[in-house]
């Protein structure tokens, strides 16, 4: 197979996307993103991509707020495929992935998330880890199953919990590692898989 092309769904910031896109640039990552795709219009993620160049979509999710319709999921899968993508990166996408989206890409969606599964899964897993005087929390990424925040690990890096940060400061530090180990579990995945 060629270049493996991966698709990217975010709802927020994107800084995950930035951090693939920049290890890419850097030669690091030997992929391409041929679609980012989110399900708010006013996501920052989709203004990076666009400046990059890189063809964006909305996906729209109403009425629902955090529901992912199986409508909505559809089109995802349609347009995803469209696009050629062979693996679904997940980078702050804030619904859960269901049947039909798993069914097209089986062991090709992955997700990043701000604490060492499976504990703290859900939001604001970096609050969570604070809040339960955790000693240490980190990063995972993972294949996405039809859990939430479950299925096969791909990659993990641990850091200290500091007796006395601010979940914001846990949180900036975790992005850090985020940023740095989200490229290296594309690049892992990609190389151990049959992509
Ligand atoms: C990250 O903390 C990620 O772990 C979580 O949502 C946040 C997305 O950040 N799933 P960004 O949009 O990639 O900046």
């Amino acid at each position: 197979m060629g270049m493996i092309s991966l698709g990217i769904l975010g709802s927020g910031t994107g800084s995950n996307m930035q951090a693939i896109l920049d290890a890419i640039s850097k030669g690091e990552l030997s992929t391409r993103i041929v679609i980012v795709l989110s399900d708010n219009p006013d996501a920052l993620i989709l203004k990076r991509a666009a400046h990059h160049g890189i063809p964006t979509g909305v996906i729209d999710c109403s009425p629902y707020r955090s529901k992912f319709p199986e409508s909505a999921q559809k089109y995802t899968a349609q347009k995803l495929k469209e696009a050629g993508v062979d693996l679904v990166c997940l980078a702050g996408f804030m619904r859960l992935v269901k049947k039909p989206l798993l069914d097209e890409f089986p062991s090709r969606i992955i997700n990043i998330h701000p604490s060492l599964l499976p504990a703290f899964p859900g939001v604001a897993a970096w609050e969570q880890a604070v809040i339960a005087k955790a000693k240490e929390t980190g990063v995972t990424v993972h294949v996405v199953d039809s859990g939430m925040d479950t299925g096969p690990v791909i990659l993990q890096e641990t850091i200290p919990v500091f007796p006395d940060e601010t979940p914001e400061q846990l949180h900036a530090r975790l992005q850090v590692v985020e940023h740095r180990i989200y490229p290296k579990a594309i690049a892992r995945y990609v190389s151990t898989s049959t992509l």
